[in-house]
């Protein structure tokens, strides 16, 4: 029986041509700072491990008070490979988050965000604030006594935020107080919502990406450089590097399975030294360095309103550092980069110890 290759198959149904130009004229420039151009590439890659492993997950999980934490017990204690699926969403969930860190530092430092990149970082901005909610979703949806805890801290937070600070808690409770009605909203989230607006946000960042090509950093512009193709050179060199992060990934995923604590009771104490996700540390810990009242205004919500402040000025930095968008150096922009750097360390690693 004749059998046509699949390849002659698509080939004479679909027209290729276009494809294959994109893919050979994607070239990517080589200089001494190109290693950070990985960092995007990791975090596509974590993500699409945390979407593989939550699907798994998925067809198990429980989203109500009374099986929640039961249905995880027996993820872990009853499925073939259910612990290591665990410990891989888990462990890769910690990962995206520092590479999605390191990968901001990146742009930011190299000014990748210089126009016409704006966009590019704004999408990846919203990516950022959209993970993170990630994490504070599925945190909860252990339902253990740690988890509820600081999921009533977190949105309790939220509740001091001026004007829109009563809806804001609301929105994400659901209800009075964390409820099953917050578990079944923050599975919804979780699985379903976020996912959906993550998938349409890294499609257009990564477009974007295709449309303007990779940028070079201020330093390198106009010097003589060496641009290689994408495909394979960088692939292959992506598909290697994507290798080692799945090694780490599956290292820890082995070695330190996450703990499952007590089952939350709505109605006991809170557990004692509780703390939220690493990156939350660096928010706590600036709102412990505010007093309880200032000039006679509630001390949460002015240091909630000076972090709004903080994040949002950062967010705005590819239309402030007006210099670098005109391709003058900018060394104002790298001392701010910088400092934002040493605080998010420092407060983070004060949040560790105390
Ligand atoms: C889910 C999260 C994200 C994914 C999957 C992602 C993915 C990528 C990929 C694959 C690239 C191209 C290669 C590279 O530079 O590494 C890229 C470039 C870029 N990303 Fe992201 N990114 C994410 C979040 C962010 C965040 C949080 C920011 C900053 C706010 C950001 C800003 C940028 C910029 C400015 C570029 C252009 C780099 C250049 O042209 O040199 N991204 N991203």
């Amino acid at each position: 029986m004749n059998c046509p290759r699949l390849k002659d198959w698509f080939e004479e149904r679909y027209d290729w041509k276009g494809i294959k130009r994109l893919a050979k004229e994607k070239f990517v420039p080589e200089h001494r700072y190109d290693l950070w151009y990985y960092t995007g590439g990791i975090t596509l890659f974590l993500f699409i491990l945390q979407f593989l492993t939550g699907m798994l997950m998925a067809l198990y999980y429980v989203p109500h008070i009374h099986f929640a934490y039961e249905s995880i017990i027996e993820i872990v204690t009853k499925l073939n490979m259910g612990w290591f699926f665990r410990s891989l969403h888990h462990w890769g969930a910690q990962l995206a988050i520092v590479f999605l860190f390191i990968h901001l530092f990146g742009t930011l430092l190299l000014k990748s965000y210089r126009k016409p990149r704006e966009m590019v970082w704004v999408t990846g901005f919203v990516l950022l604030g959209i993970s993170i909610f990630f994490g504070l979703s599925g945190y909860l949806l252990l339902w253990d006594e740690r988890a509820f805890a600081a999921v009533r801290v977190a949105t309790g937070g939220a509740g001091a935020f001026p004007v829109i600070g009563g809806f804001l808690k609301a929105f994400l409770r659901g209800s009075i107080d964390v409820t099953g009605d917050t578990l079944l909203r923050f599975y919804a989230f979780h699985v379903a919502i976020l996912p959906i607006i993550t998938l349409a946000l890294i499609g257009l960042h990564i477009l974007l990406v295709q449309f303007h090509g990779m940028s070079v950093p201020l330093s390198l512009e106009g010097k003589k450089r060496r641009d290689i193709p994408f495909f394979p050179n960088v692939f292959l060199k992506d598909l290697m590097i994507w290798l080692v992060v799945f090694g780490v990934v599956v290292t820890f995923a082995v070695l330190l399975p996450p703990e499952i604590g007590v089952k939350a009771d709505p109605l006991a104490p809170p557990p004692e030294n509780i703390k939220p996700e690493w990156y939350f540390l660096f928010m706590l810990e600036t709102l412990k360095l505010f007093p309880g009242t200032i000039l006679g205004f509630n001390g949460e919500t002015i240091a909630i309103l000076c972090v709004t402040v903080g994040i949002l000025f950062f967010f705005l930095i590819p239309f402030l550092d007006r210099k670098s968008s005109r391709g003058e150096k900018s060394p104002l922009f790298t001392w701010i980069g910088v400092m934002y750097i040493i605080y998010f360390i420092v407060m983070t690693a004060v949040g560790f110890l105390s």
